[in-house]
């Protein structure tokens, strides 16, 4: 696990959209996997103005979000599928029909979990994924108690997410409980997985998913197996972490040593 610890949350995005920027340059037609949430926007931004100055192109790009809430159809402006066009989508050159969501709306939602499963395998798997993390530690909506090798399934949602979600909702407006989701083993196949985290209300998470025991109390500890991992956090988010200053050494030593290879 890489972890990167940053100044505050634009800094985040900055080193996060990078990572994604020189993703599409060296692989033009790669499948990402994206996420919703407050975190991802700001990285949202920075590819939008990099596609629209003509440095990306999202032509060639398919893409495979996490998950979406059971009983939303994506005209539904609370859905996911909404939050993507909106917020990303509509603004850069990528082709919709290559963007795939979870149908929250699905005449068969079992059915459509595992077909979910299928059609990324048959788009060659998520090249890299894009992840947020709950409060509760959570990734998608693979709440505490998701087994870490689930596959995508519907999920009930805890209580807790249910309240930090309800900032999105308006008063008396239904908020879904049920939600489809990629599965923790579903994630775990992407080639590289970069979490976002800021704010210190993500800091206990953060000190769980990094230094805590693998659990499936802590769905985001799941990364701890996982072979090209990347943690993007500011230092509020990272103020629990006992390794705190190994991690930035580390950091360090990384940016002198392809500082040394560009030379090369
Ligand atoms: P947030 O959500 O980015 O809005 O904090 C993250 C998540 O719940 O995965």
């Amino acid at each position: 696990m890489q972890i990167v610890i940053l100044d505050n949350a634009a800094e985040v995005a900055r080193y996060g959209a990078d990572v994604f920027i020189r993703q599409i340059d060296r692989k033009p037609d790669s499948v990402l996997g994206l996420a919703t949430g407050s975190t991802p926007l700001a990285l949202y931004r920075r590819l939008i103005a990099a596609c629209k100055n003509g440095d990306i192109s999202f032509a060639r790009v398919c893409s495979f979000n996490l998950d979406e809430y059971l009983g939303l159809a994506g005209d539904h402006p609370q859905s996911y599928r909404h939050f993507m066009n909106t917020q990303l989508f509509e603004h850069i050159d990528i082709d919709l029909r290559n963007t795939h969501i979870p149908p929250g709306d699905a005449a068969d939602p079992i059915q459509a979990c595992s077909d979910y499963d299928k059609l990324i395998e048959a788009r060659g798997g998520i090249d890299i994924q894009l992840l947020g993390i709950g409060r509760n530690g959570h990734i998608g909506f693979n709440e505490p108690s998701s087994g870490l090798r689930s596959r995508t399934r519907i999920k009930t949602l805890t209580e807790a997410t249910i309240k930090d979600n309800a900032r999105f909702f308006s008063a008396r407006e239904f908020q879904p409980h049920l939600s489809i989701t990629m599965g923790i083993g579903t994630i775990m196949e992407a080639r590289k997985v970069v979490l976002l985290a800021t704010g210190a209300a993500k800091a206990k998470a953060i000190k769980a998913a990094a230094e805590g025991p693998l659990s499936a109390s802590c769905p985001a500890s799941a990364l701890q197996m996982h072979g090209n991992a990347l943690l993007i956090i500011d230092e509020a988010a990272a103020a629990g972490l006992e390794r705190r200053a190994f991690y930035k050494h580390v950091e360090r030593e990384n940016q002198k040593l392809l500082q040394s290879l560009d030379k090369t």
